[in-house]
């Protein structure tokens, strides 16, 4: 059946990512209790963690919440071959649920995506809320974004050099289709020695009370070029437990998330290069980034730029 092609791809990248699994596992394994504690699992997919919490952790019953009727579908069938019956099945979007009748001592999200929010974990933690018991603890816990420039013209030439060569291989001006592709958000794989300069954490939300969006940073940049900007996050899954997509960690299948620059920038060592990052992650459709940067020399503008998703 071809409509199970398309979210069969997202769950198989997901579960043949044992890091991220296997940082879940062990933050279930810290706060599941056996035969006491309802999970409730909002963005269920394949239903892997919910398996996870009763068949290996002896969860009391998760309860299942996934808006694809395909994953939900999948789920189900996974769940009787593998003869686990304590599970709640909801094929809804979890924040369309007004008065929620089952209340879980864990509520886990894994809606987390390259760039961090760009899956609406925000909204769906946010309201997730509303299925705690008093004293429940949410998986994650806290989240945390960093950014730092990248000062190699290798990820710019990934995204955008497929226009480049075209046009030069076939004679054609391809620069428009070449600025649009410098203005989208990328997963990809940076490496420590493209980084310029110190990281910096933008952003810091606690899932445990209402999140706040504060999405700006500012560094000093040191003498280079800027091709763009890379983003990455920690979540600390419960105390203990923390997931990363750091350049510096062993890759996930997140990878890091890649902001390109069109222009670049060219610093000395006096330029003060800052960037601001604005989101919507409200958006059913996905997710609205905007990142505009700004050099200032002693103190003065000498160039802005703003790039739309
Ligand atoms: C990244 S997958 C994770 C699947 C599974 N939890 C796992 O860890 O293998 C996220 C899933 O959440 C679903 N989803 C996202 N937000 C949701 C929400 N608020 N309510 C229900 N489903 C949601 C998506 O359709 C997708 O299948």
């Amino acid at each position: 059946m071809s409509w199970l092609i398309k979210p069969l791809e997202i769950h198989r990248k997901l579960i043949g990512d044992h890091i991220r699994n296997d940082a879940f596992f062990s933050a279930m394994k810290k706060v599941v209790k056996p035969k006491t504690t309802t999970v409730i699992d909002l963005g269920s997919g394949s239903g892997f963690l919910s398996f996870l919490a009763t068949k290996s952790l002896d969860a009391k019953r998760c309860v299942l919440y996934e808006s694809d009727p395909a994953a939900m579908s999948l789920s189900k069938e996974l769940a009787h071959n593998n003869k686990i019956t304590n599970l709640i099945f909801r094929n809804q979007d979890s924040r369309e649920v007004k008065k929620s009748p089952h209340k879980g001592e864990v509520v886990i999200s894994e809606t987390l995506g390259t760039y961090a929010l760009e899956e609406n974990i925000l909204e769906t933690l946010r309201h997730g809320r509303e299925f705690l018991t008093p004293d429940g603890i949410i998986i994650p816990g806290i989240l945390r974004q960093y950014v730092a420039p990248v000062i190699s013209s290798e990820p710019n030439d990934t995204v955008v050099g497929p226009w480049s060569s075209a046009a030069t291989r076939y004679d054609l001006n391809l620069t428009a289709a070449s600025k649009r592709s410098a203005s989208n958000m990328y997963s990809l794989k940076i490496k420590p020695e493209q980084l310029g300069g110190d990281r910096r954490m933008f952003d810091e939300i606690d899932f445990n009370r209402d999140p706040v969006e504060q999405l700006k940073s500012v560094r000093k940049s040191p003498e280079c070029t800027v091709y763009g900007f890379c983003v990455w996050w920690d979540a600390e899954l419960v105390k203990g437990v923390t997931l990363s997509t750091s350049p510096y960690s062993e890759m996930t299948h997140w990878e890091q998330c890649y902001l390109p620059l069109h222009p670049t920038l060219k610093c000395d060592g006096e330029d003060v290069v800052s960037l601001t990052i604005e989101s919507d992650s409200s958006n059913n459709e996905g997710c609205l980034v905007d990142w505009t940067t700004t050099q200032k020399k002693n103190g003065r503008v000498i160039a802005r730029s703003t790039n739309k998703t």
